[in-house]
């Protein structure tokens, strides 16, 4: 799979949304499994065109006396499928990402953790995520690739995360610009990757995507 995480980088709505229909139409003539994650404010209008829409943050709380907070019933209620969840740029403490997990999936909602290294994919992996990404911080949004900068670091947390539960699917994230950095992933183990910057920051965001899933 391919996970698209659009951040805050696009600020219209119009930006998003073509993001999303860049995405639709290469599911479409692919078949592929790709996720997109836009900002929280275009998440229904994103859902409304794509059936693979994730959060890039929810909350545990239940539904009542919270402010600011995004409950996974909200989610659930505007078709969003899932969340990525303790983002190094949205990171909880462990016991939290364990209650929104829990949270997400009693909403039959997906979780997709990231975990910078691998003793925190172990410890996430022990709470049955849909997904867990390994994404070492420090690479995020440098260009260089995590399977070329760290392969040891995917096969170690592969392993580790399918000896603990072989149900979840283990993917890796930062710095992924181009197809063979998709291709040395996969090859290390990875079931898929989870990018920004290359994507958003494409001059052809279409051809691009086209390029990553011709890999698999
Ligand atoms: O969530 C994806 C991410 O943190 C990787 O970012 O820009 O290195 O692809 P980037």
């Amino acid at each position: 799979m391919i996970v698209l995480n659009l951040k805050t980088y696009e600020r219209s709505l119009d930006k998003a949304l073509y993001f999303v229909d860049v995405a639709s139409e290469v599911v479409e003539e692919s078949g592929m499994r790709i996720v997109l994650c836009p900002p929280s404010i275009y998440l229904k209008d994103a859902a409304e065109r794509f059936s693979e829409i994730f959060a890039q943050h929810c909350d545990a709380s239940l539904p009542g006396q919270h402010t600011g907070d995004l409950p996974p019933e909200a989610l659930k209620k505007i078709k969003v499928k899932g969340s990525i969840l303790n983002h190094s740029e949205k990171k909880l403490s462990l016991e939290v990402v364990k209650q929104v997990s829990d949270r997400l999936h009693a909403t039959a909602l997906e979780s997709l953790i990231c975990a910078a290294n691998l003793q925190e994919a172990d410890a996430v992996a022990h709470f049955a995520p849909t997904y867990i990404a390994i994404e070492p911080p420090e690479l995020i949004g440098t260009g260089v690739s995590v399977s070329n900068a760290k392969p040891e670091l995917i096969t170690e947390s592969v392993k580790q995360i399918k000896h603990i539960n072989e149900k979840i699917v283990a993917i890796c994230g930062a710095g992924v610009s181009n197809k063979e950095d998709v291709r040395k992933a996969l090859e290390l183990g990875s079931e898929g990757v989870l990018l920004a910057s290359a994507f958003v920051n494409s001059e052809d965001p279409k051809k691009f995507l086209q390029e990553l899933v011709s890999v698999f």
